[in-house]
């Protein structure tokens, strides 16, 4: 199948059944996209679709196939991070790392939609991804913190 994958044009045979996940992470090689629970629970799975944050455990190859997809190998410019990257490191937003990610991605398609939040809209954009490691205040921290910082930018 044809695809957009951070950008660049990638080929891959794939089962049409295939999960997207499993395209990513073993396919091409793009293991910051993690598997927690690998049914729809957890969100560590998150990319973006088409600009549509999914979980890439439920979705597979054929409706993947001709969509653009960012991972979060996707976010970065080179050596300088994502300001939401940065925001997690700085805030302790990120610990064993598995839901980071999803995280990440979940909080780039939150300030998409909606470039100053309060923290109740952080919350339930963040509410479809679990974290057991940070107790969540560094993850609204971050998120919050990563909004200024593109108001300010
Ligand atoms: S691994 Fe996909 S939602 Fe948990
Ligand atoms: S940092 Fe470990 S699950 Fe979130």
């Amino acid at each position: 199948m044809l695809f957009t994958v951070n950008g660049e044009p990638r080929t891959v045979r794939a089962y049409p059944m295939e999960r997207l996940l499993d395209v990513l992470r073993l396919d091409l090689g793009l293991t910051g996209t993690k598997e927690g629970c690998g049914e729809g629970e957890c969100g560590s799975c998150s990319v973006l679709m088409d600009g549509a944050l999914i979980n890439s455990c439920l979705v597979p190859a054929l409706q993947a196939a001709g969509t653009r997809i960012v991972t979060i190998e996707g976010l970065a410019a080179g050596e300088n991070l994502h300001v939401l990257q940065q925001a997690f490191l700085e805030s302790g937003g990120a610990q064993c790392g598995i839901c980071t990610p999803g995280m990440i991605l979940a909080a780039v398609s939150l300030l998409n939609a909606k470039p100053t939040p309060t923290v109740e809209d952080v919350r339930e954009g963040l509410s479809g991804n679990l974290c057991r490691c940070t107790g969540y205040g560094q993850i609204l921290e971050a998120v919050m913190e990563a909004a200024r910082r593109r108001i300010v930018a």
